[in-house]
């Protein structure tokens, strides 16, 4: 299936998790591998796309021919998608991006024999990306945010979404489940997308690359 029907349509993907620094040698993380966002890239590569990927820290190489930006934090991966999203047809974000970073980086590795037996962090808040691009959305273009859950019940996952819609604003969520088996580090993905009313547009599962072809679909 290689429909050329997003020729001349410039996506920009972010992919991947960030990774928030503590000192010189340790980060505050998460398990993205970066494959659901691989995925579309290729994907909408396939179909004749021009394709920016904003990639942090991935686990898998990235297609060839994207413009291929590398962020560590998410402020980095926000000054990159908000450069790139200026001139983009569709921003899809996929990152797992951290929603705190450490207060103060330290400039020397923290020494276990100066903290003692337990250590505490603290964190402030970063930015959040999706909700900042959907407040300076321009008509025309379609944004679309990912929201990974552990919620087991399949009805209070979509109402986890529902409400994740309605703080973020964007014209797709696509909800998945994630887990200590599911989701980050495997080659499938179950997803159910809702529109911006928060009514389900598309719930579909199996490859990545597959699933990756039903929310291009959603863009057309
Ligand atoms: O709030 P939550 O992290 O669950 O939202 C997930 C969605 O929001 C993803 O699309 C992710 O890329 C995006 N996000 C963001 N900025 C943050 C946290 C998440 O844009 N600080």
């Amino acid at each position: 299936e290689s429909t050329a029907d997003l020729v001349g349509k410039h996506i920009v993907i972010t992919a991947g998790g960030t990774r928030e620094p503590l000192d010189p040698v340790r980060f505050l993380g998460n398990r993205s591998s970066g494959k659901q966002g691989v995925a579309l890239a290729e994907a909408a590569l396939a179909r004749g796309a021009s394709v920016t990927l904003i990639a942090a820290n991935l686990e898998v190489a990235a297609p060839a021919s994207v413009e291929l930006r590398l962020v560590g934090t998410a402020l980095e991966l926000e000054a990159a998608v908000t450069e790139a999203a200026a001139g983009a047809d569709a921003v899809i974000m996929a990152a797992a991006v951290a929603d705190y970073r450490p207060l103060l980086v330290q400039d020397d590795k923290i020494k276990k024999d100066d903290t003692g037996d337990t250590l505490l962090l603290e964190l402030t808040r970063n930015p959040d990306i999706l909700a900042g691009l959907a407040q300076a959305h321009r008509p025309g273009q379609v944004l679309i945010g990912f929201a990974a859950e552990t919620e087991t019940d399949p009805v209070r996952l979509v109402a986890l979404g529902r409400a994740k819609m309605a703080r973020k604003g964007c014209d797709f969520l696509v909800v998945n489940r994630v887990g200590w088996a599911e989701g980050f580090a495997s080659d499938r993905n179950a997803i159910t997308v809702l529109d911006h009313a928060g009514d389900i547009v598309c719930e579909a599962s199996g490859t990545k690359l597959s699933v990756a072809g039903r929310i291009l679909d959603l863009i057309i």
